[in-house]
């Protein structure tokens, strides 16, 4: 059987990573969670990380993108609102006896010295333990790597220098220039403006099936990062590779 080759992808010539969860290690966020709230720190992970990326899609997809505000605010928000919603539940009204919403002061008495806290932990992200590896070697390679993230920033100079990624990285790209998150197609768009390649001739990495996927409809070749076996998205469009580490990126590049 031959293969014709001009339907087999080319070989990327650029590789750009999505940023929280699947370069910067969020773990030590769910363990700050637990402590603070014990018992609850997962299911406060959970709805925070949701809600954080459910606010980004709220924003891109309103009234022509006026109600943008940059993702250091969107994730100040679903903190807040993961919170309200983590303490209005019968469980932690139960546990902590007197829960009251109102008036406003009285939750920022309350919490917002653990807002504080975990969002501080969000500068402080480490990096998983394989990317310092996988970075220098794309470098040895001369393949051009960068991330493209929903963060500002801010938030991703701080995370990269806190996770010792700086100087491996040609780009840090963040959305928030255009004030349009992914998955919209112009952000998406960022990654072939900066590195000049096509997006059929980029790899991009993300441990998010949703970004993964939208990534894939842009037209990227992709790799999703799947460390907790989870199940991808279920609208078709698999991605070109799964790995279960950034490891997995160096297949897509002959020795
Ligand atoms: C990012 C989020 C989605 O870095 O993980 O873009």
């Amino acid at each position: 059987m031959t293969h014709n080759s001009s339907s087999l992808p080319a070989v990327p010539r650029a590789v750009l990573f999505d940023a929280y969860g699947t370069l910067f290690d969020v773990y030590s966020v769910g363990q700050l969670a637990e402590e603070l709230f014990p018992g609850q720190g997962l299911a406060l992970s959970v709805l925070w990380r949701d809600k954080q990326i459910e606010y980004t899609r709220l924003v891109t997809t309103s009234n022509h993108g006026a109600h943008y505000q940059p993702f250091s605010a969107l994730t100040r928000a679903a903190l807040v609102y993961a919170i309200k919603k983590i303490a209005a539940n019968d469980y932690l009204t139960r546990a902590t006896g007197q829960f009251d919403l109102n008036p406003e002061a009285d939750f920022q008495s309350r919490y917002g010295d653990p807002i504080e806290r975990l969002l501080a932990q969000y500068q402080h992200l480490s990096a998983f333990p394989e990317n310092l590896a996988v970075l220098r070697e794309l470098k040895n390679r001369g393949i051009p790597s960068g991330i493209l993230s929903n963060g500002d920033a801010p938030m991703l100079h701080a995370a990269v220098q806190s996770a010792g990624l700086a100087g491996l990285l040609d780009h840090v790209i963040s959305v928030d220039p255009i004030r349009l998150y992914k998955t919209h197609p112009q952000a998406y768009a960022l990654g072939e403006q900066a590195t000049g390649f096509p997006a059929a001739q980029i790899v991009f990495v993300s441990s998010n099936a949703w970004d993964a996927l939208g990534a894939t409809w842009y037209g990227y070749q992709t790799l999703w990062v799947n460390r907790y076996q989870l199940p991808f998205e279920e609208l078709g469009s698999p991605p070109t590779r799964v790995g279960n580490s950034l490891r997995a990126v160096l297949e897509f590049f002959p020795a």
